[in-house]
């Protein structure tokens, strides 16, 4: 360790204890969303399970509120439900990763800890930063104990990419396939057009630009945060658009991959992950049989904020774990099951007109009776979500609590289930089955009522949800 290194990680120690008992004390502090312990978080990286151990990484801004410098935090867990913070993984301490240790991916193999990531470096002089002035290099740590790195290198820089391509290029996902090693990182043409690049590896180390995937027509200027992955015979490709349609300012979502992705294939229908304000640059692994999902339950450039955790110190969460399943070529999402070991008791009651529950963070599943009926839910005295005529409505009744957000709309058809997992400052809400998401920050009073229904006709149950 040189001496940077050594008085970057005591400065960060420094400033964490000195912040954290503010944030802490915020009552918008959430109990169960791994949050940063001060400043700032983005994407989930590195997400791996090691022995029995779950690890999180993600985007991490110490020194500044709105940003700043990206480190890697940590935390770990042995159930998905409880977390330990963990202290940061990596920081931007080379001269390759020196303006931030952007995101990545993690890969587990014979005892060692791999963990691929962008390193980002501003050269200094008048750039725009998108075509000239920028390095954006694949970069990668190891870790024996999976707490510290042990050895960072540069693996490629931008002149081992394809020429036609801008500086940006990050975000690398690395995973097992057929013997060998394959890697996708999100990419902008000089052109402006988003794609995905592949490349491959027999070592781990040294990698091969094999394939390149994208639209046909540009579907946005840049891919960022790539994921591709099989599930039930067919391959998914989910990217992070900048400049594809979408309600919010940046699109969100995965297209269905046929044919090979090494060669020959195309992309079909592309569809959102999520109809709230707050979801961005999930990143998957498999588990076992089944492949869970975390993402940013933020927005990047959003037009709304969340002002009241700013104001004590920190800013932004990540989203619950959840489990992906494929149905042809859609996918659903749903809570992990293990979510369930931080339920209180359970209270059943029938939805009608005026139920109502006193309480903040809880899990709520709600089973519809006729799936066309109107039906409308309040959550914290000014979050509502109703139902009617095919379409579904998340919109703040109250703005004080939304802090810039407005109305987001999804088309569903029927309602047959919702489930709402509720926490001090967010709300994660799941309908049919996992078919439509909806995610987002809210910023409702302490003594705000906990839930009420205004329309509706079936059967639901609450639990409280205890700290994670
Ligand atoms: C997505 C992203 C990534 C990048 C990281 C930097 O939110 O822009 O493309 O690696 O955030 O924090």
């Amino acid at each position: 360790m040189n001496a940077l290194q050594r008085d970057l990680k005591k400065m960060v120690a420094r400033v964490e204890r000195a912040d954290a008992p503010r944030a802490a004390a915020d009552p918008a502090r959430q109990r169960y969303h791994i949050m940063p312990p001060i400043g700032w978080l983005n994407d989930p990286n590195g997400l791996c399970k090691v022995g029995d151990t779950y690890h999180v990484f993600y985007q991490y801004g110490p020194f500044d509120v709105n940003g700043g410098v990206k480190h890697w935090g940590h935390a770990t867990s042995t159930d998905l439900a409880h977390w330990q913070p963990q202290p940061p993984m990596l920081y931007p301490d080379e001269p390759f990763d020196c303006h931030g240790a952007y995101s990545g991916s993690a890969l587990y193999d014979e005892g060692v800890l791999y963990l691929y990531y962008t390193g980002n470096v501003k050269h200094p002089g008048n750039f725009d930063y998108i075509k000239a002035g920028r390095g954006h290099n694949t970069c990668l740590a190891t870790s024996r104990d999976g707490v510290t790195a042990d050895t960072k290198q540069c693996l490629m820089t931008n002149a081992d990419y394809p020429a036609d391509l801008s500086c940006h290029v990050r975000d690398p996902k690395v995973f097992a396939f057929d013997g060998r090693w394959y890697m996708v990182q999100g990419a902008r043409t000089l052109a402006d057009k988003g794609e995905v690049l592949v490349f491959v590896s027999d070592d781990k180390l040294h990698w091969r630009h094999c394939n390149t995937i994208t639209t046909p027509e540009p579907f946005g200027y840049m891919w960022e945060c790539p994921d591709l992955f099989r599930l039930n015979g067919q391959w998914f490709l989910a990217v992070s658009p900048q400049g594809a349609p979408s309600q919010n300012v940046y699109a969100c979502g995965y297209f269905p991959l046929y044919g090979d992705w090494r060669g020959e294939c195309t992309l079909g229908k592309f569809r959102e992950f999520d109809w709230g304000f707050d979801f961005y640059a999930p990143q998957s692994f498999e588990d076992g049989s089944r492949r869970l999902q975390l993402a940013w339950m933020g927005m990047p450039d959003a037009p709304y904020d969340n002002a009241p955790t700013v104001r004590c110190g920190w800013q932004h969460c990540l989203s619950v774990p959840c489990e992906l399943t494929a149905r042809g070529d859609r996918l659903l999402r749903n809570p992990a099951p293990e979510l369930a070991a931080l339920r209180g008791a359970g209270e059943l009651f029938a939805i009608v007109p005026g139920a109502v529950w006193h309480g903040t963070a809880c899990d709520l599943q709600c089973e519809i009776l006729d799936p066309q009926t109107p039906f409308a839910l309040t959550l914290r005295g000014g979050l509502e979500l109703k139902f009617a005529d095919g379409m579904l409505t998340l919109a703040f009744a109250d703005s004080k609590i939304a802090a810039g957000r407005t109305v987001r709309k999804a088309e569903i058809g029927a309602l047959h289930d919702v489930r709402v997992l509720m926490d001090e400052s967010s709300a994660e809400i799941f309908v049919n089955g996992g078919e439509t998401v909806l995610s987002t920050r809210f910023y409702p009073a302490p003594n705000a009522v906990g839930l009420y229904f205004t329309a509706g006709c079936g059967r639901a149950v609450v639990y409280e949800m205890h700290k994670g």
